[in-house]
């Protein structure tokens, strides 16, 4: 939907009134849709989302993005009511990792034999993993089930994993679920990591071929990578960080132009954010459609029906939050 259209319009006053009425605060992810963004009182990556959740006074919470930002958001706020504006809006990702038992979805790692990786049968999960490698500290991406959080020691986002790492008095540490996260902690921390071999379908798919394409038709850009992207693709970046350093790097650096290689909702706020400057994507076709499966529309009828509730049991919630507590510290 067009924002600013006389549709636009009405949906936005409906929205703004049911948010006061039910004293609700609306949250979304980077990658949302530009009419989605607009809508919402706060617009952030995986990182600020958590801060804001962590610490906001409202009853409820209306989550616009994917299954386990709202899961992080009842973690860590277990007294307000946390609703998902949709329902099946998961992340592949996230579901590459099981607390036991096989996971839903598994692919070969490609890069085998790079020697910060170690290798696991399909059927493995992170208890076969820890057991194996007893005593090492395990560090899960936010982009993971409630039940792997409680199996881990702490949390991390592309923002700040490289903090995290450093911070664990540890010379091995295993990381989930994302092997490039991994690869990319391993480069810049120095220590040893154990790796899953899980990865984001949108991001794992940009290659050389996509760079060398952009950088000749684009030849005075910057090239600003999100880590979830393939090593070979980060050591070619100008910079590399979570969806919010981007719009960060881009303000404030005098360049004037940047090849993104992210998921092309954030496109809408760095033009909003650096209007002066051109924006060019990587690649056309980096679309999360669990990202986009939430519109203005579903903020709507989120808060009018109050559906699409995630609570995550105490049993969990309480080791979970303890690992996202201790990501949270970190500053
Ligand atoms: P950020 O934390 O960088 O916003 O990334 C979240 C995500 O899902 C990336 O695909
Ligand atoms: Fe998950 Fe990738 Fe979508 Fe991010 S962009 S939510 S990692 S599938």
């Amino acid at each position: 939907m067009l924002v600013g259209s006389t549709e636009f319009k009405e949906i936005s006053e409906k929205i703004l009134r049911l948010k006061s009425e039910r004293n609700a605060v609306i949250l979304a992810h980077n990658y949302q849709r530009d009419e989605v963004q607009e809508i919402a009182d706060y617009t952030g990556d995986s990182l600020e989302l958590s801060r804001i959740a962590a610490g906001t006074g409202y009853d409820v919470i209306v989550f616009a993005g994917v299954h386990f930002m709202a899961e992080s958001a009842s973690i860590l706020s277990p007294d307000k009511t946390v609703l998902l504006t949709e329902a099946e809006a998961g992340c592949p990702m996230a579901e590459m990792i099981t607390v036991s038992g096989p996971r839903f979805y598994s692919t070969h790692f490609p890069g085998a034999g790079k020697e910060f990786c170690y290798i696991y049968p399909e059927d493995f999960s992170l208890r076969d993993i820890k057991a194996k490698y007893p005593g090492v500290p395990v560090v899960s991406y936010v982009n993971t089930s409630a039940e792997v959080k409680a199996e881990s020691d702490i949390c991390c986002t592309s923002a700040n994993v490289v903090k995290v790492v450093e911070s664990l008095d540890s010379r091995r540490v295993i990381c989930v679920p994302d092997k490039n996260l991994a690869a990319w902690a391993a480069k810049n921390t120095g220590k040893e990591i154990i790796a899953w071999d899980g990865f984001c379908n949108i991001h794992d798919r940009v290659s050389l071929e996509d760079v060398a394409a952009a950088r000749a038709e684009h030849p005075d850009a910057l090239l600003v990578a999100h880590p979830e992207c393939p090593m070979e693709v980060l050591e070619k970046a100008d910079f590399v960080t979570s969806t919010s350093g981007m719009l960060r790097f881009c303000r404030e650096s005098d360049g004037k132009e940047f090849i993104i290689g992210t998921e092309l909702g954030l496109m809408y706020r760095l033009k909003k954010d650096s209007p002066d400057k051109s924006f060019y994507p990587l690649r056309k076709d980096m679309l999360c459609p669990n990202m986009k499966k939430t519109t203005i529309k579903s903020v709507l009828r989120t808060l009018e029906h109050m559906d699409c509730v995630v609570k995550v049991p105490e049993e969990i919630r309480i080791p979970a939050k303890r690992a996202l507590d201790r990501m949270l510290e970190i500053k």
